[in-house]
């Protein structure tokens, strides 16, 4: 029998959801990069899935095979013949495929060669969190804080920057808890919105400031803090009250050692409930000013404002 013209056409390439599920995955990874980096190791999961499974795809529909013949050859033709038509089996990567697979190598290693550096910018920073002050500050004996007063303390965070790291931290003895154990309020004097000095709204007492190595701690009896940039408003226990500012301002963990007050890490918080000891509030790592730490505006500005 004659063989057709269009016998040893190649077959029309099949129509494949691979590519659709590899773009998704790509999405998603960007949409991770703002969002958080859950979402961003999901869509590297569909494009890693989706892009292998559309190489193989590509690799298996690039080889014009006629099987049938090479079956019927299997029994009816002598050896040379049959090895011949099993070599032709065996070859599943024409020009076309190779070519497909060279485009996508090539395109995977200039995307990785983009991507990969600014991923790891983006990311990093997430698994790093902020530059975060000396955690262990010494501020001192607790005497120097009298209980139930706001003092305001100054310290260096970091001996070895010397004066650019010095630190404003509003902080009230706030007695014993309930458990019996020292309670203080340790709020951080920079402003959550773009990060101005917040000051304490209320008279202070400079005649009663004391000294301890550099720290110095001048009792302060505030209504709340102000922010004199854009007119930020908080309450004492330092949640937003008014303008711009997107959360509770900041507090520092402590400890007490040998009776002195350490400072300890700074944290970030969303609202603080009850005042005082009883105050209790969810912790949150560190974050920029301008960026929510909970709630739906969390997922709906995500974008830190960095270098403040
Ligand atoms: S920086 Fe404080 S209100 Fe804007």
């Amino acid at each position: 029998m004659s063989e057709s013209p269009n016998d040893n056409r190649d077959p029309a390439p099949r129509q494949s959801l691979w590519p659709v599920g590899f773009a998704v995955g790509v999405a998603v990874i960007l949409v991770g990069l703002v969002v958080s980096w859950p979402a961003m190791v999901l869509g590297a999961a569909l494009a890693i899935v989706f892009g292998v499974l559309w190489i193989r795809d590509t690799a298996r529909t690039h080889a014009p095979v006629d099987s049938a013949a090479a079956h019927a050859l299997v029994d009816d033709e002598p050896s040379a013949q049959r090895a011949a038509a099993e070599e032709q089996h065996l070859e599943t990567y024409g020009r076309s495929g190779f070519l497909a697979l060279a485009t996508i190598g090539v395109g995977g290693i200039i995307g990785a060669g983009v991507t990969l550096p600014s991923l790891g910018f983006a990311v990093l920073p997430s698994f790093t969190g902020e530059a975060v002050d000396s955690p262990d500050v010494d501020l001192g004996p607790i005497t120097n804080f009298p209980e139930g007063t706001f003092t305001i303390t100054s310290f260096t965070s970091n001996p070895v920057q010397g004066d650019v790291s010095r630190r404003t931290a509003y902080i009230r003895n706030n007695g014993l808890t309930k458990e019996k154990q020292p309670s203080f309020t340790i709020i951080y004097s920079r402003c959550v919105h773009l990060g101005c000095p917040v000051q304490p709204n209320g008279p202070r007492f400079e005649d009663k400031e004391v000294k301890f190595k550099d720290v110095t701690i001048t009792p302060v009896q505030p209504a709340g803090f102000g922010c004199p940039c854009h007119g930020g408003a908080y309450d004492t226990e330092g949640n937003r009250t008014a303008g711009p500012p997107v959360r509770s301002l900041d507090r520092f963990a402590f400890s007490i050692k040998d009776g002195h007050l350490i400072l300890g890490k700074h944290f970030s918080v969303g609202t603080v409930t009850g005042t005082g000891a009883d105050a209790t509030m969810t912790r949150y790592r560190q974050a920029y000013p301008g960026v929510h730490v909970d709630g739906i505006e969390r997922w709906l500005y995500p974008i830190p404002v960095p270098g403040t």
